[in-house]
């Protein structure tokens, strides 16, 4: 796949219609406002039955996430990131705290923030169009605007030419790629990935990471990035959150400061070595 070396200016229109074809060279402005905020949030799941088998999933958790930021989320397994991801998505509440989009308490789903999770999830009896054409449909938005949207989106994922595949005809890879086209057409401004790429060979998977980028780099939603791939976040993130151990809590936030999209050569960078050493070792750490 080739890598887009084109930058965006963060005030370019964010429709579709106009994202994927207007973009310039030229600075990427971060805006500084807050979009995401975990505001001393903890999450107790009671047990069946008894209290004393409730588990205190989340403690205390402060993060401040801004607009158009890509953050991931490391830490060890059961520390508390699916959790965490669900309450953003308005799946989970905290029992204690506030968890805020744009100022306001999540109080359930909504059509401005996406899931994609690790495995994709499609309709099998439905094509690759109507997978993607789905949610948009059946919120009553015009076929004219959301069939150009899926045009604009599937040549994004590469996917011109199988719009009218069955999942079943399609690789795991290409089928990742559906489930984020999908994720996308409804504009989110906040776009959750609970470990999106785990299944995927290391090959396609890398291809995945460079089209995520390719994507922000015109779309530039707010992304958070769940992932066990050290390598991945350094790669994908412009900061990186490393969890506690349950009940999960923020050890360590390391910002990359690397101009997106990112190509191969980041991977072979002393920046990238060393910011991978040294959370490999705080991971290390709170694994064990
Ligand atoms: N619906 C639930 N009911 C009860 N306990 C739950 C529920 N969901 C999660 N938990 C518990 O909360 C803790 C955190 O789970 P969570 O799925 O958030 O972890 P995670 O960090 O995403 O782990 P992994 O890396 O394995 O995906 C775990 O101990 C889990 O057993
Ligand atoms: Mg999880």
């Amino acid at each position: 796949m080739s890598i887009s070396t084109t930058k965006t200016d963060a005030t370019m229109p964010r429709r579709f219609e106009h994202q994927f074809k207007s973009a310039q060279p030229g600075p990427i402005h971060m805006q500084s406002e807050e979009k995401v905020n975990f505001d001393d949030v903890s999450k107790t799941y009671p047990s069946a039955g008894s209290a004393a088998g409730s588990t205190v999933a989340i403690k205390s958790l402060n993060i401040a996430i801004k607009k158009a930021e890509v953050v991931s989320i490391l830490g060890p397994t059961g520390c508390g990131k699916s959790t965490a991801m669900n309450m953003i998505a308005g799946f989970e509440f905290p029992s204690s705290g506030r968890v805020l989009l744009d100022g306001k308490s999540i109080l359930s789903p909504g059509p401005d923030r996406a899931v994609v999770f690790q495995q994709a999830a499609l309709f099998p009896w439905l094509t690759v169009l109507e997978n993607v054409v789905f949610g948009v449909k059946c919120r009553g938005i015009s076929p004219d605007i959301y069939l150009k949207r899926a045009e604009i989106l599937l040549n994004a994922v590469k996917l011109k030419g199988f719009e009218r595949h069955y999942p079943y005809q399609l690789s795991g890879g290409m089928q990742q790629r559906v489930q984020i086209a999908r994720a996308l057409i409804s504009e989110p401004e906040v776009l959750l990935m609970d470990e999106p790429f785990g299944a995927l060979d290391s090959q396609t998977r890398l291809m995945m990471q460079e089209l995520l980028l390719e994507l922000w780099v015109q779309y530039q939603p707010t992304i958070i990035f769940i992932t066990h791939d050290v390598a991945e976040a350094i790669f994908v993130s412009d900061r990186i959150l490393l969890m506690s151990s349950r009940p999960g809590k923020v050890k360590l936030a390391v910002s990359v400061d690397e101009v997106k999209p990112r190509g191969q050569e980041f991977l072979a960078s002393a920046k990238f070595v060393d910011l991978q050493a040294n959370l490999l070792t705080a991971l290390r750490q709170e694994v064990h």
